[in-house]
């Protein structure tokens, strides 16, 4: 008789198991999302996800000290202005003293270049209707109305020490507007991080919270649609011919096939984004004694690494970073 196959002898012991291990996840590879908000007392927990607060702008400094200390490979910021500061065109976005830029400029003063320090380049935090773009008369996104206020931002967020964009509101030309804007005001070096396949998703649900957006209805008419994978290549593609230094999914755990799919085809990075309702969704059965939290954490992050990501932007950044040393 033929003698058994056996593929379990190499799971035979933990040291085995660590020795053929085919992912490793480490902490370099690993963003911490960050929310600032202005006029704040102290840090205000989001309740849809317990464990994530909106800083303050001293919470941030000494959150984001020891996320770098932790050895995170970088931050990436977001700012929650005061109601009353939104408006349609979202002036707080590229105003020097709006939320974000002056966090990124006190960021920028305390780490240097220690960490790499990363802002969302997008409205809709800061328009009074909560959409990634200014709206038009009929209440359609204006595409490229939107481009000349990411433009505007971009410049402001490279002039206040953050070296790589994120440009998240999925506007066709994003890219390539950014880019030569950035180009042409001296900010060679400031990188982009492109949102490249971003899709409508009702896993951003806390996320809403945690930036108090006005949104009503949906972003459908920008975000992809969750039925398409073809699409995800040309915008990744575009996004690579305008000038992306790195190309990012999102969100990660429902499309680690889009994950896979960018990795065989993008020459730079790919990041993808564990976005807020994963983090939410974890947290929950965890706390309802239905899963290992700590397990489910490492086995979702090595999930997205082993589709193909290489930088994963995690909520459990600092945590997960601290845990493998
Ligand atoms: C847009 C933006 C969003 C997220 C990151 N950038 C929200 C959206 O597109 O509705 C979501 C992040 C998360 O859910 O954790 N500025």
């Amino acid at each position: 008789m033929a003698p058994v196959i056996r593929p379990r002898r190499l799971r035979t012991s933990a040291a085995m198991r660590r020795l053929v291990a085919e992912t490793t996840l480490a902490p370099r590879q690993l963003v911490l999302p960050m929310f600032v908000a202005d006029g704040l007392d102290e840090p205000r927990e989001i309740s849809s996800m317990p464990g994530v607060v909106q800083h303050t702008f001293d919470s941030l400094r000494k959150a984001a000290e020891e996320a770098v200390r932790a050895g995170v490979g970088g931050l990436m910021l977001f700012g929650v202005p005061a109601t009353a500061d939104k408006d349609a065109t979202g002036s707080g976005a590229d105003a020097d003293d709006g939320v974000l830029n002056r966090a990124l400029r006190i960021l920028s003063d305390d780490l240097g270049d220690d960490t790499v320090l990363m802002a969302d380049t997008c409205l809709d935090e800061f328009t009074d209707h909560g959409h990634c773009g200014v709206v038009d008369a009929r209440g359609r996104v204006d595409n490229d109305a939107t481009l000349e206020r990411y433009v505007s931002m971009s410049l402001a967020q490279a002039r206040s020490g953050a070296h790589l964009l994120g440009p998240s509101g999925m506007m066709d030309g994003q890219v390539g507007a950014i880019r030569a804007a950035l180009d042409d005001a001296g900010f060679a070096d400031t990188g982009i991080l492109a949102y490249a396949a971003k899709y409508a998703s009702a896993f951003y649900g806390p996320f809403r919270e945690a930036v108090g957006s006005s949104l009503q209805g949906d972003r459908r008419t920008y975000q992809q649609d969750s039925a398409n994978r073809i699409e995800a290549l040309r915008e990744v593609r575009l996004d690579l011919d305008e000038g992306a230094d790195i190309v990012m999914v999102k969100p990660a755990m429902s499309y680690l096939d889009i994950v896979r799919d960018v990795a065989e085809i993008a020459d730079v990075p790919v990041a993808a984004y564990q976005i807020s309702g994963e983090y939410s969704m974890i947290t929950a059965a965890a706390e309802r004694g239905w899963i290992d939290r700590d397990a489910a954490i490492l086995e979702s992050l090595t999930s997205i690494r082993r589709a193909g990501a290489s930088i994963i932007l995690t909520y459990w950044a600092a945590e997960v970073a601290a845990r493998l040393g």
